[in-house]
This record gives structure tokens, C-alpha cells and sequence, in this order.
């Protein structure tokens, strides 16, 4: 580009509870607007104040939202309204956010003071998802799961044949979603990159279902393992298959976009294989296979899934240090649903 042209300066701020890829879109676009992205973030006070209490807490939030690869900044405890003295302050030509209005307790707009001063944006929000939505999902999920008890494991087995080839990816666990997985969307997300020459390849794979802070140290220790990082999604049965219950709570196409938002993920494997095969290790050329510390459930032939890299002395165990899981998450949900 021209270095004599001002460098475009964009502003984001939001609560980014259970951040998820309708977040992270709503990011690129701003970033694609402007060349330096500065996000700010709500604390819980703020947040309580005006809607009701979060799920995660501000460093969860302020860790997530970091770590999406359009972020070049986080400003944490970013005030609920935003003002001009705000944008001054860290030198950002304009606000973006998405087509919806948002208001404080008192039912103000809350960029009524950027939009007056034309110095807002807009940005397409993503049909299909929320955080309300994400909780109606697990809240749905556990009255399905009382209800129906040992039962459902059937239905939802049934239901799954049809998973990943229906345009809709409407799923029994995600039977919600409206989210319409386009490959322009998946294109938009990549990070478009291959390895270079000499470049450490790591693998890794599982469900990363409600993609959460625990995925985020996990990868993050994942990646300084090489430098080149490659995510296997499991198919929502094989998920199902190994989670139980109505797990995953997101389908395929939303986990995909979810992992790809991350800036340590440089390729995602879309449906890949539980068991790491020697042929998947040969064609991604992968130095080292790593899982956390959370068990590792046998293949459906009660085989170990990393017997391959194991035998090839590939394999590594990693401690995230971190135990949230996506069954903490639901619990966390059903601690509070009064709140919802
Ligand atoms: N956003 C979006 N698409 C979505 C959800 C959120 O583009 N499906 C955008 C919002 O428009 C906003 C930004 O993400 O610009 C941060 O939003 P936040 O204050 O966290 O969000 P909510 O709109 O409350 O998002 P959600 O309903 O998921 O909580
Ligand atoms: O459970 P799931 O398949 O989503 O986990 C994906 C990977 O993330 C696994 O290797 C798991 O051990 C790791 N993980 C972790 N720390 C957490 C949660 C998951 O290391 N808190």
C-alpha cells in the first residue's frame, strides 16, 4: 500500500458472552474496513447493570475475544455507551456494529453519540446465531435429556444419518440453527495459508464444541508446539457418538467456522476421522499429534484413537491449564437460567 496514507483506526465494543462465529464475522467486517481493529469489552459490572449478568467472566471474555484473529487489540472495561471521548482516546476514526440496536437499561440506543457524530458503521449481523440462542439450545438440550432419558440416544442416532449432507445442517442437538453454512463464508474465515517448506506441522482433533477458553489455552500451547497448526472437526455423530447425550450443541459447520475465527489455527480438517490414521498423518505431513489432559474416549472398536502416532513417536499429551469444558458451560447455564 501507499505508508504516506493514515493508517485507519476501527472500533468495536461488546459484551462478547459465549463468544461465537457471528462474533467473529461481525469483526472481520470491521476489520476489513479499516487496517487496526481495537475492541472493546464490557466488564460484568456494566454488563449486570444493563442486561443481566454474563456466563463468562470478563478475563474469559477479554482471553476470547483477544484471541480472534481480526482483534489487533483489546480495551477491557470499555464503557456500555460509546462516546466520542472513547474513539479520541485510543485514536479510532469510527465505531462498527451490527445491524441491531442495542440500548442501555434506560432503553438508549448506545451509539446514538457515535451515529450523531458520523463516526459509526455498520456491519452485517450473522443470521443464525446469538448467545441467546446458544443458551436456548443447551436449555432445550437438558429438558429433552430429562424427558426423554435412555430413549433418545436412539432417535438422536437416527437423525444423525442425515448430518453434514443436509444444506440446512439442522441437526436433533442443533435443531435450532438457522445458520446457512456457505462456502464464501468458510473462505471469508480461512486463513488461506499452507505450510512453508520445513514448516512443523502439529495436529489435533476433537469435537470443539461452544468453542470456549479451555479450547483457547489448549491450542494456544498446541501451536507453540510448530508452526503450522491443523484442527480436525469430528462429524456430529462421531461427536454424539463419544459425548452422549444431545452433544455437539453446535453442528459441524458452526464448529468450523468457530476454530477457524482462532489465530493460533492456521487449517481446519472438516469431518475428520476419530482415530488419527496413518494416511491423514502422511498427507498433512504431521511432525506431532497433541490432546490435553481431558480423557480420551476409545473408537467404536474400544481402540485407542492415537495408537498410530503413538507408534510412531508423535505423540503429545499437553496440559491446557485450564478445565472449563463445554458440560461446565451447560452447567453454568442451568446454575442461572432464572437469569436468562
Ligand atoms: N453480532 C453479529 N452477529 C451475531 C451476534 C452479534 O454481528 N449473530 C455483533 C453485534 O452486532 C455487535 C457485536 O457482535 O456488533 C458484539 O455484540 P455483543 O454486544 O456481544 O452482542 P449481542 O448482539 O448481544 O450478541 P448476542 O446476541 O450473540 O449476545
Ligand atoms: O473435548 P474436545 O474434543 O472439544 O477437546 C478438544 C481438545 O482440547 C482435546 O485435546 C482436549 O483435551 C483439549 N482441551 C484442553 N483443556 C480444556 C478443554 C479441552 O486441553 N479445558
Amino acid at each position: 500500500g501507499n505508508p504516506s496514507r493514515k493508517q485507519v483506526r476501527v472500533w468495536c465494543d461488546g459484551c462478547y458472552d459465549m463468544v461465537h462465529f457471528g462474533h467473529a464475522n461481525s469483526l472481520r467486517q470491521a476489520k476489513a474496513m479499516g487496517d487496526y481493529l481495537i475492541v472493546g469489552v464490557h466488564t460484568d459490572e456494566e454488563i449486570t447493570k444493563h442486561k443481566g449478568p454474563p456466563v463468562f467472566t470478563e478475563k474469559e471474555r477479554y482471553k476470547m475475544v483477544r484471541a480472534i484473529k481480526w482483534v489487533d487489540e483489546v480495551i477491557e472495561g470499555a464503557p456500555y455507551v460509546t462516546t466520542l471521548e472513547t474513539l479520541d482516546k485510543y485514536d479510532c476514526d469510527f465505531c462498527v456494529h451490527g445491524d441491531d440496536i442495542t440500548m442501555t437499561a434506560d432503553g438508549v440506543d448506545t451509539y446514538h453519540i457515535v451515529k450523531a457524530a458520523k463516526r459509526y458503521k455498520e456491519c452485517r449481523r450473522t443470521e443464525g446465531v446469538s448467545t441467546t440462542d446458544l443458551v436456548g439450545r443447551m436449555l432445550l438440550m437438558t429438558r429433552q435429556h430429562q424427558q426423554v432419558g435412555e430413549a433418545e440416544y436412539l432417535v438422536e442416532r437416527g437423525h444423525s444419518d442425515s448430518l453434514g449432507t443436509d444444506a440446512s445442517a439442522r441437526s436433533p442437538w442443533t435443531g435450532v440453527t438457522q445458520f446457512l453454512p456457505t462456502t464464501q463464508k468458510i473462505i471469508q474465515f480461512s486463513s488461506g495459508l499452507t505450510p512453508k517448506p520445513g514448516d512443523r506441522i502439529v495436529y489435533v482433533a476433537g469435537a470443539f464444541d461452544l468453542f470456549h477458553v479451555g479450547h483457547l489455552d489448549f491450542l494456544e500451547k498446541a501451536r507453540q508446539q510448530g508452526d503450522f497448526l491443523v484442527v480436525g472437526l469430528h462429524t456430529d455423530p462421531v461427536v454424539n457418538q463419544y459425548k452422549g447425550a444431545n452433544y455437539p450443541i453446535m453442528n459441524l459447520h458452526e464448529r468450523v467456522l468457530s476454530v477457524l475465527a482462532c489465530k493460533y489455527v492456521s487449517e481446519v480438517v472438516i469431518g475428520a476421522p476419530y482415530s488419527v490414521t496413518s494416511d491423514l498423518m502422511d498427507q498433512l505431513k504431521v511432525d506431532l499429534v497433541c490432546h490435553g489432559m481431558t480423557e480420551i474416549m476409545p473408537d467404536a472398536d474400544e481402540s485407542d484413537p492415537y495408537t498410530e502416532p503413538k507408534s510412531r513417536g508423535k505423540f503429545l499429551q499437553l496440559d491446557s491449564g485450564n478445565d472449563m469444558t463445554t458440560q461446565r458451560i451447560v452447567e453454568r447455564i442451568i446454575e442461572h437460567r432464572l437469569d436468562y
